[in-house]
């Protein structure tokens, strides 16, 4: 089954092909970053307006790369929620018109089912019951997952998610737009006990997070007058997130007694987690899987695989459906 996925929610429009939800055919996104550099973050209205320059020839360019016809194409899935809703509009209506052109169904898929799927798709031999931690520029999340479709949330951030906080460092440390990767590359030249920083570990069995504190707190160590290089700043800034990150998902796979644990989002791309996760897990005999960088940050392939699998687990496809900006993941049962 040829799986068409397209993903718009925010300021990347991407659009994959992918062979029973499984294979990735292709994956390919045309990010807007060097645009929102210039105003150091994403501009709603920009946004859309590009996704509707680029969608079309996205779509073209991916049927055209797999030596394919859209008519060949079985089912279409796109994101609907969360995310900015002019942004989510460009996809949802291409979507739905290629959908009724071609008279397939359309699959509307929450944003952070796709990057949960992304984890399937960099392992398929991921085997459930997992505990997944999405980490993204918007959402920081616990999941106990126990199929694509069944699951529970273990906890959630109470304030800003990982990626946002990694942002907001990035931008009082000067480095600009987006953070996340930025401080990642700083940090390599810094050293993450150059100067202390705090953990909200929150009450005691809490599996939630709280990042706004230890963005204050930087704050306040950069205003404070002390001398403080830029990759120092960053390396301590990471290991604090880092640390609480990685602790409360062995944590979550401790208290469950369940041995799998995957990341996934933008902030899964962030090089000191993904080897910390990997060391712990193997210290406790976990199997940790983290996808590749394609697919952590926003990517279609990842959409087109949920899709996938809700079709197989009986959606039915609709051309009408509306776009959400902001919905919590709620799983089946
Ligand atoms: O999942 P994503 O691409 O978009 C959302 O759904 O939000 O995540 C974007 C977030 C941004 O906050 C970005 O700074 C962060 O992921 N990010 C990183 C890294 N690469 C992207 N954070 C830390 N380290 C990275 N290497
Ligand atoms: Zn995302």
């Amino acid at each position: 089954m040829l799986v068409l996925g397209i993903e718009t929610s925010c300021d990347d429009t991407s659009v994959a092909l992918l062979e029973d939800g499984r294979r990735i055919l292709a994956n390919r996104t045309a990010s807007q970053v060097d645009l929102h550099a210039l105003t150091g973050g994403v501009v709603p209205e920009v946004a859309a307006r590009h996704h509707v320059e680029q969608i079309i020839a996205l779509v073209e360019y991916v049927v055209r790369e797999c030596a394919l016809r859209l008519h060949q194409i079985d089912l279409i899935a796109v994101t609907n929620r969360p995310g900015l809703v002019g942004s989510l509009m460009v996809g949802v209506s291409t979507a739905k018109a290629l959908g009724w052109m071609i008279q397939r169904p359309v699959i509307p898929v929450h944003h952070l089912m796709g990057h949960m799927a992304a984890a399937r798709l960099a392992d398929p031999s991921l085997e459930y019951p997992y505990i997944c931690l999405v980490v993204s520029g918007g959402h920081t999340e616990l999941h106990h997952v126990l199929s694509p479709i069944h699951g529970h949330v273990l906890g959630r951030t109470r304030d800003d998610a990982a990626g946002e906080a990694f942002d907001k460092a990035a931008r009082m440390l000067g480095l600009g737009y987006p953070g996340g990767p930025l401080i990642d590359r700083a940090a390599r030249d810094g050293r993450a006990n150059a100067f202390a920083l705090p953990r909200a570990w929150l009450e005691e069995g809490s599996l939630d997070f709280s990042f706004s504190g230890v963005k204050t707190a930087l704050w306040r160590r950069l205003q404070s007058g002390e001398p403080v290089t830029v990759a120092d700043a960053a390396a301590v800034f990471q290991e604090a997130i880092v640390d609480v990150l990685s602790v409360r998902l062995l944590d979550a796979s401790a208290r469950t007694g369940v041995a799998r644990v995957a990341i996934c989002g933008g902030v899964a791309a962030n090089s000191a987690l993904k080897a910390r996760i990997q060391e712990m897990a193997t210290a406790r005999g976990v199997h940790a899987v983290a996808p590749p960088l394609s697919l952590c940050t926003d990517n279609a392939a990842m959409i087109a695989a949920a899709g996938w699998e809700q079709y197989q687990a009986g959606a039915v496809g609709s051309l009408s459906f509306d776009v959400i900006a902001s919905e919590a993941l709620s799983w089946s049962g």
